[in-house]
């Protein structure tokens, strides 16, 4: 904090009212609001976009120069010398782990990843084609049904094995929703396997034959799970936050954090870009889709492109279009129409004044799909992927709240309905 303070006058209210400004290691200024109520007044500000909703030492975005630390480590040195559990106990516990620690959170991880069996019946309830990010709210939020020996927040034990089962279950129950959704039965997770392994063997492995899964592949994954890990207070992160400041346990949380995800703006823009690139179809139609994307009476927009935060490229999307090429490359396809298109349409909007002036770059989600898209796995699991990565994120800023001082959410309003009026009777209306 600091001894800065700002000076607001307000017309109609006589003295300056004084607020207290806070400095953060990195990142601008804030100003404490808080005094405001005690004179009548709100702030106001849809949409979040200049409001800090809380402290935390989890993550920074830098959006004009593209920068994102995660406990202070930039991003594309945790995706290219790390690996996603060693960035989750980062993003948990604030260091990165020593060889006997990291050891002992993998086994601890790999030992969760099994579900109740009973768990397994839930799936039955859905139709088959049931959107595989419907399925997950679903029998995410139902954990809390299962696990009733870790649903006090206040007890660090508990907080520890919910986030443990969470980050260990998710895989097992988004590989679940696939083979559901393909009428495959489900694949018991293999513990001899890493995250990412196990995962791509419980997607694509089947109880008549070994499974047996791409190192190349293995590794992709586990650096889109990396990639996709935490993004400081983004709309799904700020749902869990609000949902567990009401004292809600963590899977429910968690779930409602999955739901928040969904949206396309948010991280359903991973399926809406491969849609997207697939309704362009090739590099002779991306003039016709950027001027769409342009026109204010079109609600076309340019999926994959433009963020809150980044006025600049996002670091993350960097780093997955380098590991698209990789993984095409290794996987034997070349000249991927998609990619084309992708890369096509990248270097139009971004010499097009429109996307210029209003900074809209790349973001994580405009490569992300293509690599996944690439390993086989279905559009529609794209967010569901997201939403694996993002579990550590999530589960991090609910323990920061809950292991510290906090309050309810409760934001206010500007109210501009009716004044207050008396009932009508029927004969009047
Ligand atoms: C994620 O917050 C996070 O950190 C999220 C995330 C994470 O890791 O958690 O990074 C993940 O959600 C990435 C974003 C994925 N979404 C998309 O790719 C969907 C397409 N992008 C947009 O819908 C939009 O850019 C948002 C939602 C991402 C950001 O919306 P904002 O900040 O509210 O910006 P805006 O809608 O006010 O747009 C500002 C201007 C507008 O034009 P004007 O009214 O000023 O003339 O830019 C235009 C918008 O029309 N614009 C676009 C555009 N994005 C913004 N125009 C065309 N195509 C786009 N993609």
């Amino acid at each position: 904090m600091s001894d800065k303070k700002a000076t607001l006058t307000v017309d109609g209210i006589d003295e300056p009212i004084e607020l207290p400004v806070y400095s953060g290691t990195l990142g601008p200024d804030v100003i404490d609001v808080g005094a405001l109520t005690a004179k009548g007044l709100f702030t106001y500000d849809p949409g979040f976009v200049s409001t800090a909703a809380c402290e935390s030492q989890i993550t920074f975005i830098d959006g004009g120069k593209g920068i994102l630390l995660h406990r202070g480590y930039p991003i594309d040195q945790l995706a290219n010398q790390s690996d996603y559990l060693e960035t989750c106990y980062l993003l948990l516990y604030g260091e990165l782990p020593n060889k006997e620690e990291k050891e002992k959170f993998v086994s601890t991880i790999t030992k969760h990843t099994m579900v109740h069996e009973q768990l397994a019946r839930f799936f039955q309830g859905f139709r088959r084609d049931a959107h595989p990010m419907a399925i997950m709210c679903g029998v995410v939020g139902a954990l809390s049904a299962f696990y009733h020996d870790s649903l006090d927040i206040s007890d660090e034990s508990h907080r520890q094995i919910a986030a443990f089962r969470l980050i260990a279950k998710m895989p097992t129950l988004a590989a679940m929703s696939y083979k559901f959704s393909i009428g495959q039965p489900f694949m018991y997770p293999d513990n001899s396997m890493g995250y990412a392994e196990n995962f791509l063997h419980m997607m694509f492995g089947n109880p008549c034959e070994p499974s047996n899964v791409s190192p190349v592949l293995s590794k992709a994954m586990d650096r889109i799970f990396t990639l996709h890990a935490d993004h400081e207070q983004n709309a799904s992160t700020s749902t869990v936050r609000l949902a567990g400041s009401s004292g809600a346990n963590p899977f429910a949380c968690i779930a409602a954090g999955i739901a928040a995800l969904w949206g396309p703006s948010h991280g359903g823009a991973n399926e809406a870009v491969l849609e997207m690139l697939e309704e362009i179809g090739d590099v002779y139609h991306i003039d016709e889709f950027v001027a769409r994307a342009k026109d204010k009476n079109d609600p076309f927009r340019l999926m994959g492109f433009g963020h809150r935060v980044y006025k600049n490229f996002d670091p993350r999307a960097k780093v997955m279009k380098e590991s698209a090429d990789e993984v095409l490359a290794e996987l034997g396809i070349v000249d991927d129409p998609l990619l084309a298109v992708a890369k096509r349409l990248e270097e139009i909007a971004l010499e097009d004044e429109y996307f210029i002036e209003r900074k809209l770059y790349p973001n994580v989600d405009f490569y992300s799909g293509i690599i996944l898209k690439a390993m086989g796995i279905p559009t529609s699991m794209f967010t569901v992927i997201f939403a694996v990565g993002r579990t550590v994120g999530w589960i991090a800023h609910w323990h920061e709240m809950i292991s510290g001082s906090y309050r309810i959410g409760r934001p206010r309003q500007l109210y501009t309905g009716y004044t207050q009026r008396d009932f009508k009777p029927m004969d009047q209306r």
